[in-house]
């Protein structure tokens, strides 16, 4: 089922840069989706869209069937959590507790519930012992891990980061995925999220839509997009690294292959299942 539907947006900036040209895209409920796309396609102005920060100048966005323009701002903030690409730009109380705390107070909760959701948000992101440390003296990613608890104390429906894992350590990158990952599944959250780390999609991703010049080029399964090099290439985008690899030998070594395996596990099983038919015809002959 299609929870965002967004319909030929266009956007402008006050410079007069046009940022989005009709873009579309929908967005299916539950599901985990990359938006990938070279610097200044338009990821982070149609991310801002989703949750009223910006207006299309021309073309709708609807949420569960209904415009987004007939959601008061209370409504669209309680139902889609933002997580900006900067921590800095979204941290601003003193302490971690309060940070996560701002959401959840303005909601009009009891504060015995108000309390309950700030140290679950932050049990989840694994931040639960930092709760009285000041907010300057963390770690980058362990603001991130505070800004995303930030959004779910707001137990959104929809969760919408910007590049969630630049600036991360690999293990960071992995528990951050994890989690994502976890929320989908126990939560049934609906995760969107912009990033140039192409590796991470057929690991993580159920679908990504490819963003160029401020269009949506298509959308659909890795295995899809991935598909279409040529497209890829001129999107200015790269296949993830064990695709090349997988890609050089089937069209320059000439290896057959039905469809390119794209993450370390498929490509392990093509190259074993490979070694091993390539054993047993030398054991027959
Ligand atoms: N505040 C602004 N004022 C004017 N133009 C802007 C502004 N912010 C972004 N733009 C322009 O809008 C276009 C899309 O920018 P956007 O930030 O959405 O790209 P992006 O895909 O998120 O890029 P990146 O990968 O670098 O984060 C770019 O041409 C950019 O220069
Ligand atoms: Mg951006």
């Amino acid at each position: 089922m299609v929870t965002v539907h967004i319909k030929d947006i266009q956007y402008q900036y006050h410079d007069g840069t046009h940022a989005l040209h009709n873009a579309c895209l929908d967005i299916v409920k539950g599901e985990l989706l990359a938006i990938l796309g070279p610097n200044g396609s338009g990821k982070t102005t149609l991310l801002k869209h989703l949750n009223g920060l910006f207006k299309p100048i021309s073309g709708e966005i609807v949420l569960d069937q209904k415009p987004l323009s007939h959601y008061s701002s209370r409504e669209i903030f309680q139902k889609v959590g933002m997580v900006f690409q900067d921590p800095n730009d979204q941290l601003f109380a003193p302490t971690v507790w309060e940070d996560v705390a701002f959401g959840p107070m303005n909601l009009d909760l009891s504060k015995s519930e108000i309390i309950h959701r700030v140290d679950e948000a932050l049990a989840i992101v694994n931040m639960g012992k930092y709760t009285g440390k000041t907010v300057d003296a963390l770690s980058f990613g362990q603001k991130k891990r505070v800004c995303v608890a930030g959004v779910l104390a707001m137990r959104p429906e929809i969760l919408v980061l910007d590049e969630p894992t630049c600036g991360l350590d690999p293990v960071g990158v992995t528990s951050l995925m994890t989690l994502l990952k976890e929320l989908q599944d126990k939560y049934g959250i609906t995760i969107i999220m912009a990033t140039h780390n192409v590796d991470l999609v057929p690991l993580y991703m159920d679908r990504l839509a490819i963003m160029y010049q401020g269009s949506v080029l298509r959308a659909g399964t890795p295995e899809y997009v991935f598909s279409n090099i040529d497209e890829i290439r001129s999107a200015c985008l790269e296949l993830p690294q064990i695709a090349q690899l997988m890609q050089v030998l089937r069209d320059k070594d000439n290896i057959p292959m039905d469809s390119l395996p794209l993450t370390v596990g498929e490509a392990r099983e093509f190259l074993v299942q490979k070694f091993h038919n390539q054993l047993t015809a030398n054991l027959q002959r």
